[in-house]
């Protein structure tokens, strides 16, 4: 039986997503109005593993004076990081290579010299994973999903996926015009690393006439065939969205920087290649638009705050349970609790009978893979 709670701590772990500043503050709020103390801890476990970095403390207080008037501001107010995980936290060897070791020990240390009794944990795949490992090594933890990418199995979504989805989409409805001005080819990449969740549903709220996701390899002429089309019935201008880890059939993933310690592989390029293909295999110009970190940045939208704050009291109202090694999750209508060990490590790409890529193909949008769906095939 664990003993009552007086103090958790948060952090927030990974790529920055709106609605991370509207968790924080809900989670503050639900803790205070139980009479527990909120600490945070900066830039994900750095505060506790680094503390000589902060001058002005690796773990600060987080009162409701503190989190006023901050809901609706994009990023976070502790500060993320994508580097620093504590079961593989990087180290410099003595002659100067890169290493890793496993420093969860002394993040869990430092919550029993604390007297810090739980942890809210927001972050995406990675840093729920971390936070299922020291959940397994006795840390009391509850998840919070979050994550432009909508990566994140056992959950509907996550917050700041909807926020990047409207702003790809008003970025759709703006180049519409321009190119149908000047009957060119635009090629929008979008982020979302393996999974095409992004790609997808700006694609069909955008208008798109194309749209490329990893999950789908495709083949350029399909596109350009579909570009084809388009001139042929004097509609000479195409709209294509492609997915950051999109793949061509006969060819690699566009990877901009290899995995290093610490750091997964950065995705980009792929749009200027479908562009320089489809220039190629139709004759037009065709011009690309990379929005990248555009669609992490801003306000989050009203779904993505009402969604942060759901799941940050709903986080808060787990541990009060005495819940752990859980992440909250939206089985839409409700928030729920499901097991950490069903999330850790585990990717959702877009189901292959998914309704939403059945949408697309009814809409005669090209998915570069010129079949019918398989289920109907
Ligand atoms: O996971 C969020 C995300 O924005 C991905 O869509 C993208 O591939 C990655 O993070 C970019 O990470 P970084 O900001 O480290 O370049």
């Amino acid at each position: 039986m664990n003993p009552p709670i007086r103090r958790i701590a948060l952090n927030t772990g990974g790529g920055d997503a709106p609605g991370l500043n509207a968790v924080i503050s809900s989670v503050v709020w639900a803790a205070v109005s139980r009479g527990w103390d909120c600490v945070g801890i900066r830039d994900g476990f750095n505060g506790i593993l680094q503390p000589e970095q902060y001058p002005d403390g690796g773990v600060v207080p987080l009162t409701r004076e503190r989190v006023r008037g901050i809901s609706h501001l994009g990023g976070t107010i502790l500060g993320t990081t994508n580097k620093g995980n504590p079961l593989h936290y990087p180290v410099r060897r003595p002659d100067g290579s890169l290493g890793e070791m496993d420093r969860s020990g002394d993040v869990i240390d430092y919550f029993r010299r604390e007297r810090i009794d739980a942890l809210v944990s927001v972050g995406g795949d990675g840093s729920l994973t971390i936070a299922h490992e020291l959940a397994q090594r006795g840390l009391r933890v509850v998840g919070v999903p979050k994550t432009i990418d909508n990566d994140l199995d056992k959950t509907y979504t996550t917050f700041g996926f909807d926020t990047a989805v409207s702003f790809a989409t008003e970025c759709l409805d703006r180049l519409h015009s321009t190119a149908e001005s000047h009957q060119r080819i635009m090629v929008v990449e979008v982020m979302g690393r393996y999974a095409g969740w992004i790609a997808l549903h700006a694609g069909i709220a955008g208008g798109a006439h194309a749209i490329l996701i990893p999950e789908l390899p495709f083949d350029l002429e399909r596109v350009a065939a579909k570009v084809r089309d388009r001139d042929a019935r004097g509609r000479s201008y195409t709209l294509v969205v492609v997915a950051e880890g999109a793949q061509p059939l006969a060819g690699e993933r566009a990877v901009l920087a290899a995995a290093e310690v610490g750091h997964a592989e950065r995705l980009g390029g792929i749009g200027e290649q479908v562009a320089a293909g489809l220039a190629r295999l139709t004759g037009k110009e065709a011009r690309v638009v990379v929005l990248g970190h555009l669609l992490r940045g801003g306000s989050p939208s009203a779904f993505d705050r009402i969604a942060a704050k759901r799941f940050g009291t709903a986080a808060v109202r787990g541990l009060a349970q005495g819940l752990t090694g859980v992440m909250v999750s939206l089985a839409h209508p409700n928030v729920v609790y499901v097991p950490l060990a069903e999330v850790a490590g585990r990717m959702k790409a877009v189901p292959p009978d998914s309704d939403t890529l059945q949408t697309a193909r009814d809409l005669e949008i090209s998915l570069g893979d010129g079949g019918a769906h398989p289920s109907l095939a």
